[in-house]
């Protein structure tokens, strides 16, 4: 059977900025969210920072030849707004911008296209004393960063993506607060997710203005499961099948139907606050759905694991339970596998916004596994290659069942600083040893170098 993805198909790797940067002090960059979250208290498992992280703030060109010799057409990065605004507004910062400047430039040197994420949750300091997400405010300071960095670098870069995973960013950094800023908003998370929606449309346009690129956004998509307390989906009950409607109108719809259906999704009434969004107001402002619904290029699909759901058993401030899925494998983090849950996804955003739904890029798919080297030293990763080869496959299904999808991008290039699990949660094709910086390719390297040449 033919292939049936295009032959422009982009396959690329991921990565963002403070997972991998470290040099969080250099070149004047500001403190951000994820600075002070990661010193203060203990939120990280094994107490580490991103301070160094892979230093890839200075090995970027030995990354950049990783890169070239995996034989990838695109790599999505993320620039860190604390380098290039260090208070979070005013001009930009030539040193922080020139660094970008140097990565885009040795990338197309390469062949490989720029994939430019603008916000990948590591917010100025300066504007979270200000409120940050909760703040209106925020979404114009984020359009007048976007302008900045169009105008720098809106000439080379291939593909924007405005907003990495605005559900999650606010479901674990302002509901749960295990995420940086660390906030409990249990009554009312939806400024959090409104502003962001509000940000990116603003910066949409801030984007065009200097750059042709195609504009995207990367969100989380969970499909949820609903499944019973023994977490088989046989045995959940109509509960539990409306609390998994709940979840994903909390988790997928509230950042899809904005978009490209100008309307924030029903399903919400038992998240206390989601009045909010129904109808026009101090926090939905006449317009605000037509800014956030400005035409997108390309929706950006993150896909780990489907979520299972059931009816809450304790009267917590979300209508639904978390449930642990059984009868599939699942990694190192717990996360189970399920690739046809990929392509299920990718045909279910095909069904549900039809005519308008722009093409697609799986912009992170990707797996933690505990990667011991074998006595060579070689990291043979084979459950990590039949993840990604069985993700693959998924896409390949949906597409041959006509869902536009334009890329496939792994989550990660490199291990790296795994948010609140420091280094425990390696994901990388690269293995990284952080007390030396000494970069190995896993037997994944190798195989995802023979596929993209395939
Ligand atoms: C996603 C994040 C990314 C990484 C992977 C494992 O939710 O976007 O930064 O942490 O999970």
């Amino acid at each position: 059977m033919p292939d049936p993805l295009p032959p422009d198909f982009r396959w690329g790797v991921a990565t963002s900025a403070y997972q991998i940067e470290g040099a969080t002090t250099a070149d004047g960059r500001g403190p951000s969210i994820w600075d002070t979250f990661t010193h203060d208290g203990d939120h990280v498992a094994d107490g580490t920072t991103g301070d160094v992280a892979c230093d890839h703030y200075r090995r970027y060109r030995e990354d950049v030849a990783l890169l070239a010799d995996l034989g990838v057409n695109a790599y999505r990065f993320s620039l860190a707004w604390p380098r290039i605004q260090p208070s979070g507004t005013g001009v930009g910062n030539p040193d922080g911008l020139a660094f970008y400047d140097r990565l885009v430039d040795s990338l197309l040197e390469r062949g490989i296209d720029p994939v430019a994420t603008l916000y990948h949750w590591d917010l100025p300091l300066t504007l979270q004393a200000a409120g940050g997400w909760t703040a209106r405010e925020t979404a114009y300071r984020f359009a007048d960063y976007a302008a900045i960095v169009s105008a720098a670098l809106g000439d080379r870069v291939r593909l924007w993506i405005t907003l990495n995973e605005p559900a999650i960013h606010t479901i674990y950094g302002h509901f749960w607060g295990m995420h940086a800023p660390g906030l409990q908003l249990f009554d009312d998370p939806f400024p959090v997710a409104h502003h962001q929606l509000l940000g990116h449309g603003l910066a949409v346009a801030a984007l065009r203005a200097d750059s042709a690129a195609p504009v995207a956004i990367a969100n989380n998509y969970s499909p949820a499961w609903a499944v019973g307390p023994d977490g088989e989906r046989g045995s959940a009950t109509d509960e539990d099948r409306a609390a998994a409607d709940a979840y994903d109108a909390f988790h997928n719809r509230l950042y899809t139907d904005p978009l490209l259906l100008c309307r924030y999704p029903d399903g919400l009434h038992g998240f206390s606050g989601a009045d909010r969004l129904a109808g026009e107001n101090d926090l939905v402002r006449p317009g605000d759905l037509a800014t956030i619904s400005t035409w997108l290029d390309a929706l950006g699909v993150n896909y780990y694991n489907p979520a299972g759901i059931g009816a809450p058993s304790w009267p917590g401030p979300l209508p639904y339970d978390m449930r642990l899925i059984e009868g599939f494998p699942t990694t190192y983090f717990g996360w189970p596998v399920v690739p046809d849950g990929l392509r299920d996804l990718l045909v279910s955003l095909r069904q549900r916004y039809a005519h308008v739904l722009p093409d697609m890029y799986v912009t992170e798919s990707g797996c933690s596994y505990e990667d011991v080297p074998g006595p060579d030293g070689i990291f043979e990763d084979e459950d990590r290659i039949a993840y990604l080869s069985g993700h693959v496959d998924a896409v390949r299904a949906a597409v041959a069942a006509g869902v536009p999808v334009r890329g496939y991008f792994v989550w990660s290039l490199l291990d790296n600083f795994e948010w609140t699990e420091g280094f425990t949660k390696r994901f990388g094709l690269v293995h990284v040893d952080f007390a030396t910086q000494r970069r190995t390719p896993k037997a994944s390297y190798a195989w995802y170098r023979a596929l993209i040449r395939a």
